[in-house]
């Protein structure tokens, strides 16, 4: 008989500099949940380790709040659930951790709600909630995507790039930035003549990461105009970081989604030097090599022992 639901739901990266909203590749660093039957008469919460710790234990967990929206639009009652969650994904960095979480409610509403969501559905429902499919789609599909989520329609459109042959180095500093904090620091409105400038700023980087050429790709990244001018003085340590990884040759520095962790893309043979570096200079802050996740959120269904 069917006992529960396992769940490996990687972190993201968005944005890639220029592809503000637009684009995100999924990480190696996951939020793992174990789902079952509450054997009381509510949802109950049990975090495990210092990245989820202090979430709330009860149904104001983002989790439930989710789990019950997809319910209610799908006209069924979901059973009382404990779910049982470890994090290595930091809170409030730019990682993608909510976006992990809007996953992992949706595919805890879909198998104990027995509605059965293609995973197209899946990504309908989670950029609708979230807004934008840069740390969504990634999550889901894993890899490095693209997509457009068309709020008048309501449709999400993706499409997939190789994932790059480089490394990843991630900083991440001690102290949190709501996205919604860092939201506001971006202006309103762009004129036409910097539309334009941005755009062509990302078709660029886009062509040359098809191409696979990671110098042109990070030229363009680090000439975004759309999020990291008005962000970077809410991240002390970005100028630096960036400074010290040109002096490695690195491709590109870039604010990972609404940051303040920091993205470094670098060439393999470079990259353990950088981060070794990067971990002296910045004690503070935690550095490391994070690899590409292919796959995206993995589910397995857990059988009562016999
Ligand atoms: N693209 C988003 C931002 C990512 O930079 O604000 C966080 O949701």
């Amino acid at each position: 008989m069917k006992e529960g639901l396992y769940l490996k739901i990687p972190a993201s990266t968005a944005n890639l500099g220029v592809g503000f909203d637009s684009i995100g590749m999924a990480l190696n660093k996951f939020l793992y949940l174990t789902v079952t039957i509450s054997e009381e008469n509510k949802w109950l919460f049990h975090h495990i380790g210092p990245n989820v710790d202090g979430l709330p234990a009860d149904e104001s967990h983002y989790i439930f709040q989710i789990a019950q929206k997809v319910a209610r639009k799908h006209n069924i009652v979901l059973p009382n659930l404990k779910i049982e969650m470890r994090s290595e994904i930091p809170l409030a960095r730019g990682l993608g951790s909510s976006a992990s979480a809007l996953v992992g409610a949706l595919y805890i509403a879909n198998y104990f709600g027995d509605i059965e969501l293609s995973k197209y559905e899946l990504l309908q429902l989670a950029t609708e909630f979230e807004g934008h499919p840069d740390n969504v789609a990634p999550t889901i599909y894993g890899g490095l995507v693209l997509g457009y989520y068309n709020s008048e329609t309501k449709v999400t459109d993706i499409s997939y790039i190789d994932t790059p042959k480089v490394d990843i180095i991630i900083t991440v500093p001690p102290y949190k930035l709501k996205t919604s904090d860092s939201r506001q620091a971006l202006p309103d409105t762009f004129s036409h003549t910097q539309a334009v400038q941005n755009s062509a700023i990302s078709n660029t980087m886009i062509s040359a990461l098809i191409q696979h050429n990671y110098k042109l790709a990070g030229k363009m990244m680090e000439q975004d105009g759309f999020h990291e001018p008005y962000r970077q003085h809410l991240i002390p340590e970005f100028k630096k970081i960036k400074h010290i990884a040109k002096d490695y040759a690195a491709y590109a520095t870039v604010i990972s989604g609404a940051g303040p962790s920091v993205l470094t893309m670098i060439a393999p043979e470079r990259s353990g030097e950088l981060v070794r570096k990067l971990k002296t200079e910045f004690e503070q802050c935690r550095s490391e090599l994070v690899t590409i996740n292919e796959s995206g959120v993995s589910a397995k269904v857990l059988y009562e022992s016999l």
